[in-house]
């Protein structure tokens, strides 16, 4: 039986977040589980689902989301709400534009914030936030996070450097902004308020973007595990995925895992052979740690059959 969290580690800083990704229905979710179910004996875990579909609802017979729900002692799941989560981020900005802009309330704050709901990046926005305060919380040693769609999941995490360049400019032109007024108000001979709190909202901003950005590149905060299958499109998004993190974050994938691998016979009854044993050959070329995990007959619904899985991973690269 081969150990995930062993060709995970080390695995330091508190918590780690290990950060799954790969096209859609690869297997994340049930890589998530395995890897969850794994480091849970080494320290309490926290498993986060950001996928839509909500499988992981099923898979742990969880019924609400947002909760963060005991499995265990040292296991916690949470699914993440991302319709919720954007509803409460969108009324908490349109909340704060009323606060630092009184000016603006003439305008129909409800409308604006029916409007941002749907505006592209909130869902963005709702993982990013949420992955800010994973990087705060001491109180578990791992988080295993469970992605969305590739697209949206690498929109988000290249989101704080944007962010980081977007917030520089704005905290110039408040500067300036600020001390002109300080200017202006001296010279008129009216009293100087100090503190600004559109500016200081921004430093906060600043702060948050700049400490997530930095954890998303550190080795010790963070790892990433790929999964693929042995079929073009999964492959070609696991190169899109490695290209990101090498350009995009400077890191490098702590695990590669290719799932659902038939068995020679089947997949040379089902005409798939040839493009399977091509993948796989290109797979084990990659120079990262990497396993292989057989196609299971019973497709794995139940925690019990993700968990069985472990017996037949293969070591491809340790
Ligand atoms: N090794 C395996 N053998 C057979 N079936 C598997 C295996 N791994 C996963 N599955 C099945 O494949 C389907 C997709 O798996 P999973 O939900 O883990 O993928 P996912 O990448 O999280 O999908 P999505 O992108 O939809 O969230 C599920 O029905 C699961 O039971
Ligand atoms: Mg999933």
């Amino acid at each position: 039986m081969s150990s995930l969290a062993g060709l995970l580690s080390p695995l330091e800083g508190r918590p780690h977040v290990i950060i799954v990704l790969g096209k859609g229905g690869v297997g994340k979710t049930s890589t998530s589980i395995l890897i969850a179910s794994e480091l849970k004996t080494q320290g309490k875990t926290l498993l986060v689902s950001f996928d839509q579909a909500k499988h992981i609802l099923r898979y742990l017979n969880l019924r609400r989301s947002m909760e963060i729900v005991e499995i265990d002692d040292n296991l916690s799941a949470c699914q993440l709400d991302i319709e919720a989560s954007a509803r409460e981020l969108t009324s908490r900005y349109s909340d704060l534009v009323a606060e630092l802009f009184p000016s603006l309330t003439v305008l129909n704050l409800e409308d604006v914030t029916k409007v941002l709901k749907y505006a592209p990046g909130v869902e963005e926005e709702v993982f990013l936030r949420w992955l800010a305060d994973i990087y705060e919380n001491r109180e578990y040693s791992y988080v295993v996070i469970d992605t969305p769609p590739t697209g949206i999941s690498l929109r988000t995490l290249v989101l704080p450097r944007l962010y980081l360049i977007w917030l520089d400019k704005l905290i110039n032109i408040r500067e300036r902004i600020v001390s002109l007024r300080y200017v202006i108000s001296k010279t008129l001979g009216r009293e100087v308020k100090v503190s600004d709190p559109a500016l200081n909202k921004l430093y906060e901003l600043k702060e948050v973007y700049s400490k997530v950005k930095d954890a998303l590149s550190s080795a010790s905060r963070t790892s990433y595990v790929i999964v693929t299958n042995p079929e073009p499109l999964p492959m070609f998004e696991l190169r899109e995925i490695l290209n990101f993190l090498d350009s995009e974050l400077m890191m490098k994938p702590k695990l590669l895992v290719m799932n659902k691998v038939l068995p020679r016979d089947v997949a040379t009854k089902l005409g798939t052979y040839d493009e399977q044993a091509r993948a796989i050959e290109e797979f084990k070329s990659i120079q990262y740690r990497s396993v292989m995990i057989p196609y299971a007959n019973n497709p794995s619904s139940r925690l019990e059959d993700i968990v069985k899985l472990r017996e037949f991973i293969v070591v491809v690269r340790g």
